[in-house]
């Protein structure tokens, strides 16, 4: 049996696209070169958060050294430069979307917070007692929660989409549970717990026949794989900086003009009016009327570095290269005896999921990190998903485009050894 230290160092033909030079990337993420517990580090916990470029880590240092200072407010030069790239990473995020207008973009902390605002605004303005909103099987529970919480302030009902034995969702049963009641469906992009891509296009095109907007959670998506929002139809979808190999505590929320104008504000205070007195406010243009306090600026700067890294690499050259990776790390972890991988879907990305006969996922992973091999273990935010395939717990390894297949060796040895400690 190959100790993982052999694994990593054994040489293997990595190149799926001539262009994608994966060491070349590497070099990029200083975080990689390191050690864990003596042995090199294999990061396969990317579903939870990605490693970042040094080019994120610089844009960082730039507003901090360089530009810091408040943004839409100042007349003076570094207020200028802060509010250019603040705006500038808008635009980018609109391209990285392909949204039509750069005010269909919302800067928020994160996927789970541009849920929130969505559930808060739009939901509480259009669902009424009795209402129904549809949700799938596979969802995180940053899209099982704030419908939860909006349902019972409006005594309406969560209906959910069920799933198959594969982890796919099953189309015939959302059709039947569309219906004149459902004001909203929710529905991930990419599962986290399983990496099952979910049918969006046909989600989005069999609920507004029947005049339902869509929601979709791109947390898991966007890393891997070219988003077209306008191509979708989806009426909002949100995202995570942070899994974008960008900094934590930003990401975006689209959501198309119409809705947006239509609905109230999530929040009250600066920036978000366009004028105050104690009897009336009037709220300020989208996307300003959802952007309320001093926003996240300095990690702006960093999302917008991170989109400009994913661009120059190439969603179409991750999208082939993870795609390859995946195929092969499926392989190689199914013909462990023991294994079982939990969501085995037709389309899939980034995630392998998988249980170890015998010995707890807890186990598997504390192990797996004595070997330097970083994976996630427990119910990954997606209890529900957990308990759709009778599991208390899987393991996860999660991949990214700069992992190898060095590392996904590393990772079946460390199974092996996993296997040999457990007899
Ligand atoms: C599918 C999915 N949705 C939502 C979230 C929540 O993202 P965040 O914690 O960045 O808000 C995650 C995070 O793991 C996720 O994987």
């Amino acid at each position: 049996m190959a100790t993982t230290q052999e694994a990593i160092q054994a040489p293997v033909r990595e190149s799926s696209a001539p262009s994608f030079d994966v060491k070349r990337i590497r070099e990029d993420f200083p975080i990689l070169k390191q050690k864990v517990h003596g042995k090199p580090l294999v990061y396969l916990d990317n579903a939870a958060t990605s490693q970042k470029p040094a080019q994120v880590i610089e844009a960082l240092l730039r507003f901090y050294t360089h530009d810091c200072s408040n943004v839409h407010r100042g007349v003076h030069l570094l207020s200028e430069r802060a509010t250019e790239a603040y705006e500038g990473t808008r635009v980018k995020v609109q391209r990285f979307l392909n949204a039509s207008d750069s005010r269909e973009i919302i800067f928020v902390r994160g996927t789970t917070e541009g849920i929130n605002l969505v559930a808060q605004t739009y939901g509480r303005q259009n669902v009424k007692l009795g209402d129904e909103i549809l949700i799938t099987g596979l969802e995180h529970h940053s899209n099982i929660v704030p419908w939860q919480i909006l349902c019972e302030e409006k005594g309406a009902f969560l209906h959910v989409v069920p799933i198959n034995d594969r982890g796919e969702l099953m189309l015939e049963e959302f059709k039947k549970l569309l219906n004149v009641r459902t004001r909203l469906v929710a529905a991930a992009h990419v599962s986290n717990a399983l990496g099952t891509i979910n049918p969006v296009r046909e989600i989005v095109q069999m609920a507004h026949a029947m005049n339902v907007p869509v929601l979709l959670d791109g947390a898991q998506a966007t890393p891997h794989m070219k988003v077209d929002v306008q191509e979708l139809g989806c009426d909002f979808y949100a995202f995570s900086g942070h899994k974008v190999f960008g900094p934590t505590g930003i990401g975006a929320l689209y959501g198309k003009a119409e809705l947006l104008e239509a609905m109230p504000p999530f929040q009250g205070g600066g920036d978000m009016i366009s004028s105050v007195t104690f009897e009336k406010t009037i709220y300020n243009a989208i996307p300003y009327k959802f952007e309320a306090g001093t926003p996240n600026i300095a990690d702006v700067y960093g999302l917008g570095a991170a989109l400009d890294y994913v661009n120059q690499i190439g969603l179409a050259n991750i999208a082939s290269y993870e795609h390859a990776l995946l195929s092969y790390a499926t392989e190689a972890v199914n013909q462990i005896p023991g294994v079982r991988i939990i969501g085995t879907a037709r389309e899939k990305a980034g995630v392998i999921s998988f249980v170890l006969e015998g010995v707890h996922a807890h186990d598997v992973g504390t192990i797996l990190d004595r070997e330097g091999i970083a994976v996630r273990t427990g119910h990954h935010c997606a209890q529900p998903v957990m308990d759709r395939f009778g599991v208390p717990a899987t393991v996860r390894a999660s991949l990214a485009f700069y992992n190898t297949k060095q590392e996904i060796n590393a990772l079946a040895a460390g199974i092996q050894r996993v296997k040999a400690l457990f007899g």
